[in-house]
């Protein structure tokens, strides 16, 4: 790989403090350009056990927009597929294969964090607490304790697979495990979106890859897997929706005009081009500067200035630029694992999400921009009341009641 930014050395963003003197553990974070395969991905990585464990935090239920998300393209997958067996890999709190119990299908969920591990086998879906690899596939096809799964109809992965490491020992897996007929659907942030819209805050230890159609195919052909359509979907920033398939079965599929269409424009930004994703990141660095400077400049003049959303993305950002609770008073979030814990590194205390922490004096650093349409609806009194949000996607900007009447 070939570097294209490197972002220094940096706490693992999910990992709060219990307490604010915990010690903490800082890995360097660069960034590189795959030549032959035009991937774009981290070129050094933090130890997986370390990331996702039984303390991860992450739970995608805590946003409206995800559950919908994920009803969304369940009841679309069971319409379209009619599967009679469906695995999911990296199944969280189970907010996407819930919605197949009790429908006579075969579920099997694969999630190594233990702690939402054990909340969905107590809910009655049969969940193995493991790390996805080609070594749990065989396993689960031959019979993994109890079970013995025929190949799977429909396998699902939504921000998992861009987490792991060893992608050769992930598809080989995938390919194993998927029935011949069957579609494995994988949902990633696009990195056509990441470059268009400046975010550099999806670039942490926790994501490894950051797919683009063109890179995608180039790795998956290499394991006899295809993409046949895809959707470009608005959660996480923009992100890529892949329905994948057996390369033999390629012809049976209704191949998508979209595909054409997205790798048209992933061309046209440069994806598959060195010089260009390098000039595209110093354009995030300099858009993440201006952030640092407006926030400097409203604390010049007399602002108290908070985060909305403990985000992995905010913890990111507020490390490289290093602004620490001397500019950012406290980080708001409705998740109860992280309320009174500290952001690593530079320690900001997160705060249950309250009307009463919130308060309009307050400026908000939108931290959970990607959920901007949610929080901005949610918060409309604060909006008309006068408070005020600062964000840095796309362009480091303010938005007040005047700005979003004015669009
Ligand atoms: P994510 O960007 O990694 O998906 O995390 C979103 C975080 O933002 C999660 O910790 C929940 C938090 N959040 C709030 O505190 N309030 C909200 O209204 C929303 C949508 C999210």
């Amino acid at each position: 790989m070939k570097k294209l930014c490197n972002l220094g050395k940096l706490p693992l963003a999910n990992n709060l403090l219990t307490n604010k003197n915990d010690k903490v553990k800082k890995y360097p974070l660069v960034v590189g350009f795959d030549k032959k395969t035009k991937l774009v991905g981290l070129m050094s990585n933090a130890p997986a056990e370390e990331m996702f464990n039984e303390t991860y935090v992450y739970d995608s239920s805590q946003s409206q927009t995800m559950v919908n998300h994920f009803k969304e393209i369940a009841e679309k997958s069971l319409e379209k597929f009619k599967p009679k067996s469906v695995l999911e890999i990296g199944s969280n709190s189970g907010i996407f294969i819930k919605n197949f119990k009790d429908k006579d299908i075969e579920v099997l969920a694969v999630e190594p964090c233990k702690n939402f591990a054990d909340k969905t086998s107590e809910e009655g879906i049969d969940t193995i607490c493991a790390y996805w690899d080609d070594v749990l596939a065989e396993s689960i096809l031959k019979g993994y304790p109890d079970y013995g799964y025929p190949t799977f109809d429909l396998i699902f992965s939504s921000n998992t697979i861009s987490h792991i490491h060893d992608l050769d020992s992930c598809f080989k897996g995938i390919k194993r495990c998927l029935s011949h007929g069957g579609t494995f659907i994988l949902e990633s942030p696009s990195l056509l979106e990441i470059i268009k819209n400046n975010i550099i805050d999806q670039f942490y230890h926790e994501h490894q890859s950051y797919f683009s159609i063109i890179s995608l195919n180039q790795i998956l052909i290499k394991y006899g897997l295809i993409i046949y359509d895809v959707e470009d979907i608005k959660v996480h920033g923009g992100s890529n929706r892949y329905y994948i398939c057996h390369v033999n079965n390629y012809a049976q599929k209704d191949v998508s005009e979209n595909l054409a269409k997205l790798v048209t424009k992933e061309l046209e930004y440069g994806l598959d081009d060195y010089k260009k994703l390098k000039r595209a990141f110093e354009n995030m660095l300099y858009n993440l500067d201006n952030l640092k400077k407006q926030i400097i400049n409203l604390k010049q003049d007399g602002y108290n200035i908070i985060g909305y959303g403990a985000t992995a993305k905010i913890s990111l950002i507020l490390n490289i630029l290093k602004l620490d609770s001397k500019y950012i008073t406290y980080i708001l979030d409705t998740t109860p694992e992280k309320q009174n814990k500290f952001i690593p590194g530079i320690k900001v205390k997160i705060l249950p999400y309250s009307k009463l922490n919130l308060n309009i004096s307050n400026v908000c650093l939108l931290g959970a921009w990607n959920f901007k349409k949610e929080i901005l609806a949610k918060e409309k009194e604060y909006l008309e009341n006068g408070g005020v949000f600062i964000t840095h996607i796309p362009i480091t900007s303010i938005i007040d009641k005047d700005t979003i009447l004015s669009k």
